[in-house]
């Protein structure tokens, strides 16, 4: 029989899976072979999150819980303070957002941007929450700095900014601009293929790690909002040569100047994400959102490679 896995959403026969995950899977993300339990409810996640809100150090709009694993009885338990781990569930305003971020975090790992751990779990109800690992605390519980950029750009409104505005701060504080305007331009060009119509300034943050100094952290919150919400006003939150709507190949060459990138770094860019098409439209299709949801995902995914690459 085949199963797929939960946090790379490979098919396999179920023999090299254990608990819906590949073992290296389940030991990249949880440190065990097998994926731990986790002992409540997706109703249970509300009346929780609704107790932490204020107190937990992770803000954000949607419901989300601080967890860590108990390794003695490999349980996720949830945390007030200190935990390594940030659990989303189904909520009732966007269909199967878990199953959406999962294939947004996959699609990224493909197209080689930094992504943390992370997986979809059942909860005790068996609905699937998203789950990720978090990249600002290290094993011996310390924590890295981090700055998102509407604290660096000392704006009171996330939706006001832009493509070019993060760059500079970049250019300010990363101890490797070059790299990370690199980074940055792929991640304009995939949250425009994807949809995320919701990456404002504070789902960008720079981190400090001891040996590189600060850099652009590892994504996070990427989903395809326009599947969620079909009447979006715009394509991207964040402008982006001054538009927000009707992007071409062009407007993201000219942002690729902007940033400074070589012919040659832009135009690599560009490449990759064409020529990786077949398999993200593999990964949507075999992804965990139901046939409707798999179908609309490829709608504008589809439509948006086409404005870039005709
Ligand atoms: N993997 C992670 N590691 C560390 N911090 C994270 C991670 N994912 C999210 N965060 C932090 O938590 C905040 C809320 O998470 P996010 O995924 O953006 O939720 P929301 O959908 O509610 O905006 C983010 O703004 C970021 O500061
Ligand atoms: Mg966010
Ligand atoms: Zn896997």
């Amino acid at each position: 029989m085949n199963d797929q896995c939960l946090s790379c959403q490979a098919v396999e026969t179920d023999l090299k899976l254990t608990g819906s995950y590949h073992p290296r899977c389940s030991r990249k993300l949880f440190g065990t072979a097998r994926p731990p339990k986790v002992p409540f409810s997706t109703p249970d996640i509300a009346v929780e999150a609704q107790k932490m809100v204020g107190r937990m150090s992770i803000s954000g709009i949607q419901p989300k819980l601080s967890l860590i694993h108990e390794r003695k009885s490999h349980q996720m338990t949830v945390v007030e303070t200190g935990g390594s781990y940030i659990l989303k569930p189904q909520t009732e305003r966007f269909e199967s957002l878990p199953e959406n971020e999962n294939l947004c975090m996959c699609i990224a790992s493909a197209c080689g941007i930094a992504v943390p751990s992370h997986g979809l779990i059942p909860l005790s109800d068996g609905r699937l929450a998203y789950l990720v690992k978090r990249f600002d605390r290290l094993e011996d519980g310390s924590k890295l700095q981090q700055e998102d950029f509407q604290q660096l750009l000392q704006t009171n409104d996330k939706y006001k900014g832009s493509y070019e505005q993060i760059a500079n701060v970049i250019r300010k504080y990363s101890d490797v601009p070059g790299l990370d305007l690199v980074e940055l331009f792929e991640r304009a060009l995939l949250n425009y293929v994807l949809g995320n119509g919701d990456a404002h300034l504070k789902n960008f943050s720079l981190i400090k790690e001891e040996n590189i100094g600060y850099h652009l952290s590892p994504v996070y919150d990427l989903v395809n909002s326009r599947l969620v919400l079909p009447e979006e006003r715009e394509e991207m939150c964040l402008s982006l040569q001054g538009k927000k709507n009707r992007f071409s190949r062009k407007d993201f060459i000219k942002l690729a100047k902007h940033f400074e990138l070589t012919n040659k770094q832009s135009a690599n860019a560009l490449l990759r994400l064409h020529d990786i098409k077949p398999a993200i439209e593999n990964m949507i299709a075999e992804s965990f959102l139901n046939e409707s949801l798999k179908d609309r995902f490829l709608e504008i995914y589809r439509k948006r490679m086409e404005r870039i690459f005709g």
